[in-house]
């Protein structure tokens, strides 16, 4: 088992990572905590479906679980949800030393986590994430929020989990698109932090380049456990470093400044997350290249590894002026600067307050079908 502690201010917590560990949840949770009262399990249909009734199972043989099944989707990160998930505390009688697992992706780590961080001033949460995106980052570091009025994560805190409880075989259910979704965070902290990440994703990968099944195969590998563990091992160095946002955490949005304008104009419902996020680093690749940092042939390698991954390699959009304008409207809501951080070399980045338009402009064009 890989074991990582994240010390921050209010708290010290582990991350337990290892293929398999929800075979013994029930130990798992016991050696966790030295008292457990009820137990608040909150999922979604789909996980539960698939991973959840059988977890619960497992835990009610020896605890006083409460479940809730939200419904599936990012509009549910909502007001209403967490209306809900108050609602079902207040008749169970959730008190401060009950625990809430918060068991799926971002969605249902991100709004439960909330409502645990909230309710009563703050339950015992236990992130227990099922996508590649919360395992490697959205369960560690705190961040909990809400959607609200169409503006995403606005209504949100800082709140640690107490512990975080990451099962690489639970990925192996997780449909291509979101495999594809998360691949795009692997390959930023390969880029900006660790290049030993990208070197085992490539040799993963390429032992079988042609497999329509590549994806799934590669999450299979005992040898993914390795990536997942080096980039939830870098997310937590950064957020003992720089708990709530405002130095070094930055440089985990390398490929997202672009990446978000490119995702609000071809609309969040035709482009994921993480796609955007994946030609986001593309433009910002381009951005390093400009700048004098790094050579062409670093982008054709990076290209290459974007093919085998099914990663997104052009922007479906021909309107620069549009991205460019998305851009300089995140500007205004984080007070006139926009953060680009690009490359001096591999693992080693750097922030820019403001770089010449023409240059941006050119860096996404570069990478417009
Ligand atoms: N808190 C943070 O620091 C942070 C960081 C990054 C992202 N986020 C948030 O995370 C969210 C995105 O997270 P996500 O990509 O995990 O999305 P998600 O939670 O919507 O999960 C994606 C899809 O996969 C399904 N799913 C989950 N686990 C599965 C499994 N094991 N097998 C099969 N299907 C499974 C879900 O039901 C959903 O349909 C966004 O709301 C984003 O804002 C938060």
């Amino acid at each position: 088992m890989n074991k990582i502690r994240v010390t921050t201010l209010n708290r010290s917590y582990e991350m337990l990572i290892k293929r398999g560990i929800s075979d013994k949840i029930t130990s798992v949770l016991s050696e966790s905590f030295n008292k457990i009262n009820k137990i608040f399990f909150i999922t979604n249909n789909k996980i539960f479906d698939i991973h959840g009734e059988k977890i619960i199972k497992k835990i009610e043989r020896c605890y006083d679980v409460r479940m809730l099944v939200l419904r599936d989707g990012e509009e549910y990160k909502s007001s209403t949800t967490l209306t809900n998930i108050y609602e079902f505390f207040i008749k169970n009688q959730a008190h401060r030393d009950d625990i809430v697992i918060a068991f799926g992706g971002g969605v249902i780590g991100d709004t439960a986590g909330f409502a645990a961080s909230t309710f009563n001033r703050g339950l015992i949460l236990v992130q227990y994430p099922t996508t590649i995106i919360s395992q490697v980052d959205s369960s560690i570091g705190g961040k909990v929020a809400i959607n609200f009025k169409g503006i995403k994560n606005i209504v949100g805190c800082f709140y640690q989990p107490h512990l975080i409880i990451c099962d690489p075989d639970l990925l192996n259910t997780l449909e291509e698109k979101e495999i594809i979704n998360g691949l795009g965070e692997i390959i930023k902290y390969g880029l900006v932090f660790d290049h030993k990440i990208i070197e085992a994703v490539n040799k993963i990968i390429n032992e079988n380049p042609g497999s329509e099944e590549r994806l799934k195969n590669m999450i299979k590998d005992k040898r993914f456990d390795e990536v997942i563990f080096r980039c939830s091992k870098i997310k937590s160095g950064i957020v003992e470093k720089d708990e709530f946002d405002n130095g070094i955490r930055n440089y985990l949005n390398f490929g997202h400044t672009i990446g978000h304008a490119i995702e609000k104009v071809i609309g969040f419902k035709n482009i994921s997350h993480g796609q955007a996020v994946s030609l986001g680093i593309l433009c910002a690749i381009d951005l390093s290249i400009s700048l004098g940092f790094i050579e062409d042939s670093f982008k054709k390698e990076l290209l290459e590894l974007y093919g085998a991954l099914k990663l997104p390699v052009k922007i479906y959009s021909k309107n620069v002026d549009d991205i460019f304008e998305a851009i300089r409207f995140d500007k205004k809501i984080t007070e006139g600067k926009t953060k680009f951080i690009v490359l001096k070399k591999l693992n080693e980045a750097v922030i820019f307050n403001d770089i010449d338009e023409t240059i941006i402009k050119n860096s996404i064009i570069k990478n417009i079908e």
